[in-house]
């Protein structure tokens, strides 16, 4: 940064605003010690094509027939079969965290700081399903710890839950995605297998669903969450078993629209109602 400082001032202004333009795009995180200049030829990786070097117009040696690569003897199956195969392999609630930790299909996991699993009681009879992490999610390893988690709390307590006694949290997606952007529609269905799993594993007799993507992923439904809250559906979570599941508005976006409150105080007198009649 010292350099920025003292350089010109234009140059100055434009590598801030080149800094500005990644933070906004979601580049927020260094992955690196030290930067990676892109810009200068480096080996290509094997079965690449090196770059082109500038040969002045003669035909460069790229050009003339090279042998043929010798063919990989295995070729990785797909992220998604994968991400299914290592979710129906896991037996416990710990082996499937291992198993997401060694996951390495999605570019999500290299930008993130840490898995995030779930918290709370485990055999909860109550699960709570959110979208993805946040920053203080990712840094923690732990689910709903910033504000919208503190939200969450006590949006719980009034209803006499708590992570540490009843309750179970999870998200769609265990990692935080760049910037905090929405999960994209295929990180979403690369995570549902493990999701799916993570809920026959924590076995709970209802799933509370907080906000759109966990709703509409869970429930396979196009509506929006203000359609899907508000009543008790089903979630299919393996073939021919179902759990009820209620959609709830998310802590972060009633933290945005208070006004929304009155909705998320509904749904919690539902839940408390419904889960005292069991
Ligand atoms: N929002 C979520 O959906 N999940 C978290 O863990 C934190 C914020």
């Amino acid at each position: 940064m010292s350099d920025v400082m003292t350089e010109a001032p234009d140059t100055r202004a434009l590598l801030l605003a080149a800094l500005r333009l990644q933070l906004e795009w979601g580049a927020d995180e260094a992955l690196l010690e030290a930067p990676l200049d892109r810009t200068v030829p480096r080996l290509a990786a094997p079965g690449l094509a090196a770059p082109a070097p500038d040969t002045g117009g003669a035909e460069p040696a790229a050009a003339r027939p090279r042998p043929a690569a010798p063919r990989p003897a295995l070729v990785a199956p797909p992220a998604a079969t994968r991400a299914a195969e290592l979710a129906a392999g896991a037996a416990s609630l710990d082996e499937l965290k291992a198993a997401m930790a060694a996951f390495d299909g999605s570019t999500l996991r290299e930008t993130a700081t840490n898995l995030v699993f779930a918290d709370g009681a485990t055999g909860a009879a109550l699960m709570l399903v959110g979208e993805a992490p946040g920053a203080d999610e990712d840094r923690l390893g732990r689910p709903f710890v910033g504000v919208s988690g503190q939200l969450l709390d006590r949006m719980l307590g009034s209803i006499g839950l708590s992570r540490d006694h009843n309750c179970y949290i999870t998200n769609i997606l265990p990692f935080r995605p760049p910037g905090n952007r929405t999960p994209t529609d295929a990180e979403i269905a690369l995570f549902l297998p493990f999701v799916l799993r993570h809920i026959v594993l924590a076995k709970p007799k209802r799933l509370m669903l907080l906000g759109g993507v966990a709703a509409k992923s869970l429930l396979r439904a196009k509506d929006g969450i203000t359609r899907l809250r508000g009543r008790w559906r089903e979630v299919t979570i393996s073939e021919g078993t179902t759990l009820p599941a209620l959609a709830t508005l998310h802590p972060a976006y009633l933290l945005r629209n208070p006004a929304a409150k009155r909705d998320a105080w509904a749904d919690l007198l539902l839940l408390r109602k419904t889960l005292n009649g069991d």
